[in-house]
């Protein structure tokens, strides 16, 4: 058995994967175009340029309406907003997700309350969701996460029962399908991230889509400082801040919504070998096929650390920078349980509808989601999107790390004490520790 490279040994790669984001020459020539013409920003909403793009992108997700925003986190917001959700108002979430999604809901006046989520899918649990409904409940905000997706058909049936808005966080799901439906078009509104890492990105950006006119009036006003929608049917009037995005950046989004389709089914492909290769490697587990899903879409790549009971083996995280240390990178804390991560510091101080006409004040370190917990600290290892979309020895080398260090759980448990350093901090985390080091 080859030494660890995180015990000096040679690693599996030196190689680096395919970098990210990718671009065209033709996207320069679209941005110098657009540099040429002297319409940089995002009015009148949409720009004639954002509306054909808005209109493709609505066609592949199969919704009727498009509205470019200026990130994923007012996507989300504007949505909540535009669906009539306000103060006090409750909005059940995932508690195994980016923050941005519980903190939406915080902006927006409401309180959002955490359901766990499921083993196989770390995707909302419907039956979750339906303990944690009270009177108060108006909406839910199902996160289609990494590469799987909320069971919708149940999760739509519960929202129906109970009169509950639903909001699709489609962050990690451009292009994906379930039962034939695409990405955000099953709810009343789905919000979309074009953030750096995500499978489209103009570096920031977020998208909202929907079906139902009423919706996408009232997502124009709250995008465009409150001006009236341009068909304006239904006369909404509500205050609006401008969460408009440039036509810069839609330059850039057309050339990424080309490219979707092709980088979308080679990752589809990848991530299926993966699969496979790690099915047969101990201590691991790939995450189950959902067959609901038509149209896969990976923004990451997530299996689980199962070491054998009562087998000596080291925390996940010192599995993971195992891994990491072998040319591969990957990540175990990329999400926290959201209400013990130290960016959701919500308290009545500072949110007063925690408080404010309750009968009990929602005090955060009282949530348990366990599931949620396992995945964000003992469980989950994440792999990145642009693994996936090289050469097919990349997702050898993917399998090869997890293998080397899998089946090496014994020698590194021996270490433990000796690394412990390099526990419990994410790659995310150790990256602002290392940036602040230099500031
Ligand atoms: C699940 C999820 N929701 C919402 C967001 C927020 O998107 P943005 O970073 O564009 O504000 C992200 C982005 O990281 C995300 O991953």
């Amino acid at each position: 058995m080859s030494k660890l490279a995180i015990l000096g040994g040679d690693p599996v790669r030196r190689k680096p994967f395919t970098p990210w984001p990718q671009y065209r020459e033709s996207d320069i020539a679209r941005i110098v175009k657009i540099v040429e013409s002297r319409h940089w920003g995002g009015y009148p909403l949409p720009t004639p340029l954002a509306k054909g793009f808005c209109e493709d992108f609505a066609a592949l997700q199969g919704a009727k309406y498009a509205l470019p925003v200026a990130n994923g986190t007012v996507a989300i917001t504007v949505a909540l907003q535009a669906a009539g959700i306000g103060f006090g108002d409750e909005v059940i979430v995932p508690a195994y997700t980016w923050d941005g999604t519980a903190t939406a809901a915080l902006a927006m006046g409401a309180v959002p309350v955490f359901a766990d989520v499921d083993p196989n899918t770390y995707c909302l649990d419907v039956e979750s969701v339906r303990k944690a409904i009270t009177p108060r409940t108006k909406a839910v905000v199902p996160v289609h996460l990494a590469m799987r997706f909320t069971e919708m058909d149940s999760l739509l049936a519960l929202a129906e029962e109970r009169g509950l808005i639903v909001i699709e966080d489609c962050a990690h799901a451009h292009g994906g399908a379930y039962q034939s439906q695409g990405a955000g078009s099953m709810g009343d509104i789905g919000c979309f991230s074009f953030q750096e890492s995500k499978t489209m990105t103009a570096g920031e950006g977020g998208m909202v889509i929907t079906n139902e006119l009423k919706h996408y009036e009232a997502l124009q006003t709250v995008v465009n400082c409150g001006r009236a929608s341009l068909t304006d049917q239904f006369g909404q009037r509500l205050i609006g801040l401008n969460y408009r995005m440039t036509d810069l950046q839609i330059g850039l989004l057309m050339g990424q919504l080309e490219m979707l389709p092709d980088l979308r089914a080679k990752r589809a492909e990848r991530a299926a070998q993966l699969s496979e290769l790690l099915s047969a490697i101990p201590n691991v587990r790939a995450l189950p096929a959902q067959p609901a899903i038509t149209r896969p879409t990976h923004y990451c790549y997530i299996f689980q650390y199962r070491p054998e009971p009562g087998k000596p083996a080291p925390h996940r995280d010192l599995f993971v920078a195992a891994i990491e240390k072998e040319g591969i990178p990957c990540d175990g804390r990329f999400y926290e349980a959201v209400y013990k991560s130290d960016l959701f510091y919500a308290t009545p101080a500072n949110c007063a509808q925690l408080a404010l006409g309750r009968d009990e004040v929602m005090d955060y370190s009282k949530c348990h989601c366990p599931v949620s917990e396992r995945a964000a600290y003992d469980e989950s290892v994440w792999f990145f999107q642009f693994c996936l979309i090289g050469e097919e020895e990349d997702v050898r080398d993917l399998a090869r790390a997890v293998e080397k260090v899998a089946t090496q759980l014994d020698v590194l448990a021996r270490q433990d004490p000796a690394l412990a350093g390099v526990k419990a901090m994410g790659r995310a985390q150790r990256a602002r520790v290392e940036r602040a080091k230099n500031y």
